[in-house]
């Protein structure tokens, strides 16, 4: 670095500049952050990140290659800065809280090569006080327009001695992998978001927003703590297929004192558009039952026969079921021709538009309309996408016809296994976070929202906060969920969940699917378990935030303890805010949701394997006011593994100048109302 030539952005003051520029920095708008950018000796492009004192980011290359032309790797000079800032509120139509607050000081960094051919490209930076995003933007070039993009050589270069909490990448199960806890140079590939916690205790979480006809990045582990961006290739080995002018995704580093600053942070939707959907009052954000875990413990199949669970008659019972407690939706998977044989390979079989004749879906609909319930659709893929795009707009066109408002649809293959068949009919086997994924995810968002319609994909992409552009993208999976625990070897550890909020989470919602009672539905001395207690199975409910929530339990275990499921017939899905109060990653997490249109808050506690006793200052609540709190929390003598089922429910009064002490029992969770 030459510090003669530094120049310092401060806010958002200009400067003139002088004909050679080195070096800029963008400071975040309270100071703390603070990214600066420049060339090396070589004319490489690289970019470091303080935060107050300590370096978070050392210095890290920039840039891209290209198939046919020259790169955008070395040889450059800094031309030109614009900066600019932004502070202004928006509202979420839904989410964890009404008003987000977009604060930010921004730099548009122009890049020029030195040498022929000309080249020219551009960094777009934003500093918020809890982190930073920076995406390229190529404008036209002289010469070409299409580029395949074969490299990206963004780096994100750690100090030492971090821990890492990931998943690995490139595997076949997607992202529904254990997180493991490491240091870094144990890492070999990466999904983000992965978060880490450096030496001081400040904490970082590496992902992406706005994820739109490009591929998603993974983190590759390439020398000791320096991790590069790795766009997932097409199945012919290109990254990315474009034309200038282009933009990537933002890649973004999350930056916070602490664990729970991390899940207050709105970064990912702050650098996501606008919602481009204009009135979406449709979107219904709502709790819902179905005919599914059934089909998970094998006591039913999604294929036809004795055991077929989506029948006229089974259907209808659910439906009254969700009337009786006031559940918007019923789910119903295996109710259309496709899923006899192996369904994990049927992608090419499924219809979506032709029931088993065991399920009348207009009765159904009929039914379920005169009960003030509205099902919900499934198309489960099984990755077959091209097969499900030609079918996708007539599938969609006949729930729209039937009043059905959402649509979970599912992409269960291998990664590397989604299948895409060309015009002249070949077969292709693509990721399901590479470009040609990335499209149809969107494609299918489009068409479903022209119909009214909502989707919650399992089996996705990752999300990157498109929910604000496009929030009929209501949820999604893309982890390790509830289903895991009815076959999965092994299953949900008590740690899983107390890591999702720090990792997962913070890419946006997630269709776990809480709320199985029966925690020992096999036996208890059975492996197939659930690891929780009762009580943190409510705890889930206001900890893993979805705007659409399952009870995924069988009714008739509801029905055994109705004491237990009032907690689910009340919690809302919807917030005015969220307010994370307490946790650290791997061990407990506590949120706080203030219900939206409503004035009852709700606290969600969970722990790990360890029991604990968590302090919560009451400091959310409205002040003056006293409350009633709706206490269901773990027994004296809970314990995941040989009393999980034992559950406390009681009333207390709470102000907000009070302490909650909570104790929470090994694998234990605690769920409040606060009226
Ligand atoms: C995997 C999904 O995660 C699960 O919820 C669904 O039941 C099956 N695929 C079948 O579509
Ligand atoms: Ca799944």
């Amino acid at each position: 670095m030459h510090p003669d030539k530094i120049l310092h952005v401060l806010l958002f003051t200009a400067f003139a500049l002088p004909g050679s520029l080195w070096s800029a920095e963008l400071h975040s708008p309270d100071g703390n952050i603070v990214f600066s950018i420049d060339v090396a000796a070589d004319g490489a492009p690289h970019y470091r990140v303080m935060y107050g004192e300590e370096p978070v980011i050392l210095a890290s290359r920039l840039g891209m290659r290209f198939q046919a032309q020259h790169g955008f790797d070395s040889g450059f000079r800094i031309a030109a800065i614009r900066d600019g800032s932004r502070d202004a509120d928006w509202e979420q139509p839904w989410g964890e809280r009404r008003t987000v607050v977009d604060r930010h000081n921004e730099l548009l960094v122009e890049f020029e090569s030195i040498e022929r051919p000309s080249r020219r490209f551009n960094v777009r930076i934003r500093a918020f006080d809890d982190g930073v995003g920076f995406r390229y933007e190529v404008p036209k070039q002289r010469k070409y327009s299409k580029v395949n993009i074969v490299d990206e050589l963004t780096e994100f270069h750690l100090p030492g001695d971090a821990t890492a909490w990931w998943i690995p990448a490139r595997r076949y199960n997607r992202y529904e992998y254990l997180y493991n806890t490491t240091k870094p140079d144990e890492i070999e590939t990466a999904h983000t978001p992965m978060t880490v916690r450096l030496p001081s205790g400040t904490h970082l979480s590496i992902h992406e927003a706005a994820l739109v006809d490009y591929a998603a990045f993974i983190l590759d582990h390439r020398r000791p703590n320096v991790f590069k961006a790795n766009l997932t290739p097409w199945s012919d080995g290109i990254r990315v297929k474009t034309e200038t002018p282009f933009k990537s995704p933002w890649r973004t580093i999350q930056i916070t004192a602490d664990a729970v600053g991390l899940l207050n942070s709105d970064l990912i939707l702050n650098l996501n558009e606008p919602n481009k959907l204009g009135d979406v009052s449709w979107v219904e954000p709502g709790k819902y039952v179905g005919i599914w875990w059934g089909m998970h413990i094998a006591t039913h199949t999604w294929g036809s026969g004795p055991l077929h669970g989506a029948t006229t008659g089974e259907t209808m019972k659910y439906i009254d079921f969700a009337a009786r407690h006031g559940f918007e939706g019923v789910l119903v998977e295996g109710w259309n021709i496709g899923w006899d044989g192996n369904w994990f390979v049927n992608g090419d079989v499924f219809s979506f538009t032709a029931a088993y004749p065991d399920f009348d879906i207009g009765a159904v609909t009929a039914y379920a309309a005169d009960k003030g319930v509205r099902l919900i659709g499934h198309h489960e893929t099984s990755g077959g996408i091209t097969n499900y795009e030609g079918q996708m707009r007539d599938a969609y066109d006949l729930y729209e016809s039937l009043g059905v408002r959402k649509v979970k649809t599912g992409y269960v293959a291998d990664a590397g296994d989604v299948k895409r068949v060309d015009e002249k009919g070949i077969a292709h086997y693509e990721w399901h976070d590479g470009q040609f994924s990335v499209n149809h995810h969107l494609l299918a968002v489009r068409e479903a929202a022209k119909r009214k319609i909502s989707l919650n994909p399992h089996e996705p992409v990752k999300d990157t906060g498109l929910r604000r552009t496009y929030p009929n993208w209501i949820s999604r999976e893309g982890a390790r969920g509830q289903e895991y625990n009815a076959w999965g070897e092994p299953p949900n550890p008590p740690e899983h969940t107390a890591i999702l909020p720090y990792t997962r989470m913070l890419a946006g919602p997630m269709d776990f699917t809480p709320g199985i009672f029966d925690l020992t539905f096999k036996g208890a001395e059975s492996p197939f378990r659930v690891q929780t207690t009762l009580a943190k199975q409510l705890a889930l409910y206001v900890v893993i935030y979805s705007p659409i929530q399952m009870a995924a339990d069988l009714p008739e275990n509801y029905e055994k303890r109705p004491d237990a499921f009032q907690f689910i017939v009340d919690v809302p899905t919807d917030w005015e805010q969220s307010i994370a109060v307490a946790g650290e990653v791997g061990d407990f997490v506590a949120f706080a949701r203030k219900e939206r249109c409503g004035a009852d808050w709700y606290l969600g506690a969970l722990t790990d394997e360890a029991e604990r006793e968590l302090s919560i200052p009451l400091t959310f609540l409205d002040p003056g006011k006293t409350y009633t709190a709706e206490i269901y929390r773990d027994g004296d003598d809970a314990h995941w593994k040989n009393n999980p089922h034992d559950l406390i429910i009681e009333q207390r009064e709470y102000s907000s100048d009070e302490l909650l002490e909570l104790r929470l029992a090994a694998g234990g969770g605690a769920a409040i109302r606060f009226k």
